[in-house]
């Protein structure tokens, strides 16, 4: 889909559809939707009168034209009360409206730039949330399905703004949202594609495209050179599986002085079947998506290359799959960690720790100054948090805020968790520095705790995405299937820290 900002008066264009808005218990009908229904003789004055229009959030209805307008078709969609609206509404509401109009495979669309005019939104961040609605509410993976859709993709969705001067900051709000939700598109098809089409060797070639494209520095250390440099963790994980496991580095450098600013690291395992101690067979197949970390530190560097704010980030995907050959870790195995300590395996579905610890400790070895960790850890997170909010966890209380904050900017809710002391017990092992698993209670916790032992002193932060990197509801712009949670709420923190 196209998405464009034009000037003019979105009554007379001519298109296949046009959208207007309505919030619910506005008394009365100004601007274009009161200039609609006078040229339809009162239509919708009418509607409204008998309750058929209400104003609701993301109510939707069509009304034809009849040759009085110049478009055949008016939507009118409702965005609740005034007062309420915010940016998640707009996205929302956008997506709902593409979404509802691709069944009738309209070419064209002519849209209000909804939301216009209230208090404290400004024009360029409604741009923004327009394209990322659209954008990520029309999400579709249907590549592996021969058979073509029965609707036809809209082309071309334009913005209209009444004045030349709105030109400007609607055209860098879409200019935004189209970056974003291009880095949310790749992040969600390289979760969707299945573990025999996504590989470590097929992400390190993702992030080699992306490195390419956007100007990005790129490292691929292979297993060679991972031993000489002793990442114990994620050689353990890889010994069961053919595919040979990669350690990506993305580098992206925005200022001039070197020096890592932020390590966004994020859980590359393309499949994990639990290794030895294995899962149970339903709904394993989900966990193709287990290095849905990995793809939306992917994703979202190379919107940050894009953007150009003024730090330097590095994204650190250690990946591998965990499958259970014949010399594939075992429940007992000591392993040791890039940085030395000693872990003693007690489940090898534990397995996303030791990937990021080795990558943690790279990422503490390279001088990063804050480190961001992004996994698809524990069933335990998703127990307590459902598939609504991400668990955080770490050991910087400023880092902690400003991760929430960009989540709320962002729609992706990001929810604290404990690290008190007194969890770590659970995680002592008898015969090694520390051991996998801390038991059922508190997993979520005991994990987070774990990977915060390798980040020693610095800012550490660490998302447990796994209650919200898949979802199995059509709700606003989240379609069936991968997420791209937390793709926006990173790039907003590196915004932010950016100043
Ligand atoms: N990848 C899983 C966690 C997971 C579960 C992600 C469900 C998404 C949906 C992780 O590697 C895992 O197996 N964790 C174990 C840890 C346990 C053995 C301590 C778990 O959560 O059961
Ligand atoms: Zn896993
Ligand atoms: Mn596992």
């Amino acid at each position: 889909m196209e998405i464009k900002v034009c000037v003019g008066d979105i009554i007379q264009t001519r298109s296949d559809v046009i959208i207007l808005q309505y919030f619910e218990g506005s008394e009365r009908l100004d601007g274009d939707i009161g200039t609609a229904d006078r040229a339809l003789g009162g239509a919708i004055s009418q509607l409204i009168s008998k309750g058929e229009i209400k104003g609701k959030f993301k109510e939707i209805t069509v009304i034809y034209t009849l040759d009085k307008l110049p478009s055949p078709k008016l939507v009118i969609v409702g965005l609740g009360k005034k007062s309420d609206l915010n940016l998640e509404k707009i996205r929302a509401a956008v997506a709902e409206v593409c979404k509802t109009l691709r069944q009738k495979s309209p070419e064209k669309i002519d849209s209000l730039a909804l939301g216009t005019g209230m208090p404290g939104i400004e024009l360029e961040e409604i741009g923004q949330a327009i394209c990322e609605g659209a954008l990520l509410g029309t999400y579709t993976f249907r590549k592996h399905i021969t058979k073509a859709a029965d609707y036809k993709e809209i082309k071309q969705l334009n913005i209209m703004v009444t004045e030349n001067k709105n030109i400007a900051d609607m055209e860098r709000g879409l200019q935004k949202g189209k970056i974003i939700s291009e880095a949310v598109t790749l992040a969600r098809d390289m979760v969707n594609e299945p573990a025999n089409f996504v590989t470590p060797t097929v992400m390190a070639e993702i992030a080699g495209q992306q490195a390419q494209k956007h100007n990005l520095g790129i490292q691929v250390i292979d297993r060679e050179e991972m031993q000489a440099m002793g990442m114990g963790g994620l050689l353990g994980v890889s010994q069961g599986s053919r595919q040979p496991p990669k350690f990506i580095v993305l580098k992206y450098t925005g200022r001039e002085a070197d020096g890592i600013d932020v390590a966004l690291i994020g859980k590359g395992i393309t499949f994990d079947s639990g290794g030895i101690s294995i899962k149970p067979s339903e709904h394993m197949g989900d966990m193709k998506g287990d290095m849905a970390g990995g793809a939306s530190v992917i994703g979202a560097i190379s919107a940050i290359a894009q953007l150009k704010p003024k730090i330097n980030v590095t994204a650190i995907i250690p990946a591998t799959e965990n499958m259970p050959g014949g010399s594939a870790m075992r429940p007992g195995d000591i392993l040791t960690i890039m940085n030395g300590k000693t872990v003693e395996i007690i489940s090898t579905d534990a397995e996303g720790r030791l990937i990021l610890a080795d990558a943690v400790s790279y990422a503490i070895k390279t001088r990063a100054s804050k480190i961001i960790d992004v996994a698809t850890l524990t069933g335990a997170c998703r127990i307590a948090l459902g598939d609504i909010c991400t668990g955080l966890f770490g050991n910087d209380q400023e880092l902690n805020d400003r991760i929430i904050s960009a989540g709320k900017a962002a729609g992706e809710c990001i929810w604290p968790m404990p690290m008190n002391d007194e969890y770590k017990d659970l995680n002592k092992s008898d015969v090694a520095d520390i051991k996998n698993t801390g038991g059922r209670y508190g997993g979520a916790i005991t994990g987070a705790l774990f990977i915060g032992e390798f980040a020693e002193g610095t800012p550490w932060a660490h998302l447990d995405i796994a209650g919200t990197y898949m979802t199995d509801k059509e709700q606003g712009y989240q379609v069936k299937g991968a997420t791209g949670i937390p793709v926006r709420t990173l790039i907003n923190v590196v915004l932010a820290l950016a100043g």
